[in-house]
């Protein structure tokens, strides 16, 4: 079955889709995504992923391409369009383009870019990897400033788990002056004594949907929450660790920098979690 996308307004077969080689997204990595999962052909927490693109848009003074019903409308197309059952709608949108390259942005009335694509996952909940755990290396974060603006600029993250791959292991995570930041497309985690530890909220990290929710599960299950800085050497003294991602859920991480978490198996505070979260979305799914 040949993919449908969604460009500018049209729907169209993969292999039709274009976009301007003068496209900012394109030249610059002039632009911000948001990606969210699909849970029995139905969205996970579309309205936070729709509320986070908004805020993204503004801190760029990027236009809207379009309303957040508009939006809703296009992803559910898709979905139904393509038969998703569990996957993945990839959303883009870039400052478009004024028929060159300047680094000046171009004007006002210039239509930002709306690309939106599906990718079928079949079998994402139940991920065996979920089972086995991640295997996890630490590296230097040297990506920019403001990763709270979820931007396409993604090569450091790519090498990161590149680096990963390379050295037989899952993912990264990034350390910047001796603390964690996050992983290269999550959020990170340790649980030691029966307290969730996490990095709080500034622009140092991506402000995760994912861990959103799963923060206010977890208080609604009575676990304790600490938010603050945390070190690598801490989390590999701890009980366990999990990341969190919409492409992910809960991810249980049972191993850092070769050092073993509790037993080398996902933790039951993660695998709980991991539950918790995929039920309750399901409830909530759209
Ligand atoms: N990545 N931190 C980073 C750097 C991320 O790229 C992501 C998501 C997260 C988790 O955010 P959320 O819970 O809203 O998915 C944290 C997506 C999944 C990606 O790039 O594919």
């Amino acid at each position: 079955m040949t993919r449908t996308v969604y460009v500018n307004g049209a729907y169209l077969p993969e292999t039709e889709a274009t976009i301007s080689i003068f496209d900012r997204g394109f030249l610059m990595a002039d632009a911000v995504y948001e990606v969210t999962s699909v849970l029995d052909g139905k969205l996970i927490d579309f309205e936070g992923h729709a509320v986070r693109l908004q805020r993204s848009l503004d801190e760029l003074e990027m236009a809207a391409p379009c309303t957040q019903e508009e939006l809703l409308e296009i992803h559910r197309k898709l979905v139904e369009l393509n038969d998703i059952d569990e996957g993945l709608v990839y959303l883009q949108v870039t400052r478009g383009s004024d028929g060159d390259r300047d680094f000046v942005f171009p004007s006002a009335d210039t239509k930002p870019s709306l690309v939106l694509f599906t990718q079928n996952k079949p079998g994402l909940a139940d991920n065996p990897a979920a089972k086995k755990g991640a295997k996890i290396i630490s590296i230097e974060d040297i990506r920019w400033g403001r990763r709270d603006i979820k931007t396409v600029q993604l090569l450091y993250p790519s090498m990161g788990k590149m680096m990963a791959k390379k050295a037989g292991c899952d993912d990264a995570w990034m350390v910047e002056d001796g603390y964690v930041t996050e992983g290269t497309s999550n959020n990170a985690y340790f649980v030691k004594d029966g307290v969730i530890v996490t990095r709080p909220l500034s622009n140092d990290i991506l402000h995760g949907i994912t861990r959103k929710a799963v923060l206010r599960m977890a208080a609604e299950a009575q676990l304790k929450i600490e938010e603050r800085l945390f070190t690598i050497e801490e989390a590999q003294a701890a009980d366990e660790a999990f990341t969190t991602s919409a492409s992910a859920f809960v991810m249980p991480v049972v191993e850092i920098d070769g050092v073993a978490l509790g037993d080398g198996t996902p933790g039951p505070i993660a695998s709980r979690l991991r539950e918790i979260y995929l039920d309750e979305s399901r409830k909530a799914a759209v």
